[in-house]
């Protein structure tokens, strides 16, 4: 079962930029590229480092400090040296509203 949290105001989110943001303990970075907003954790699962901080190109994060890339999509790593993928949320934009949807506890 899926909860959703209310997790920016989607004017939060520049277009091929990111916004981080906590919800319910879970550390997430929101995406956008190509006018959709993505949710995925935080953190590259190579070395810890926020992606809050990489670059966004055609539905890809690419971590700053190596240069994973990871899928928004799927979260899965599609450059290395990540080798895990990142776990996706679900995210409904309502009016100016971004929520993000969490495994309900
Ligand atoms: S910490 Fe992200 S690629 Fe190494």
């Amino acid at each position: 079962m899926t909860e959703f949290f209310r997790a920016c105001a989607a004017r939060d989110v520049p277009d091929l930029g990111t916004f981080a943001v906590e919800l319910n303990g879970v550390p997430l970075v929101l995406v956008k590229s190509q006018g959709e907003i993505f949710a995925l954790d935080e953190f590259c699962t190579h070395e810890d480092v926020s992606l809050a901080d990489g670059e966004v190109y055609d539905h890809t994060v690419e971590c700053w400090l190596h240069g994973s890339c990871f899928d928004l999509r799927t979260g899965k790593p599609t450059g290395p040296p990540a080798t895990k993928p990142l776990s996706t949320y679900q995210v409904r934009v309502d009016g100016d509203d971004v929520f993000v949807g969490l495994p309900a506890s």
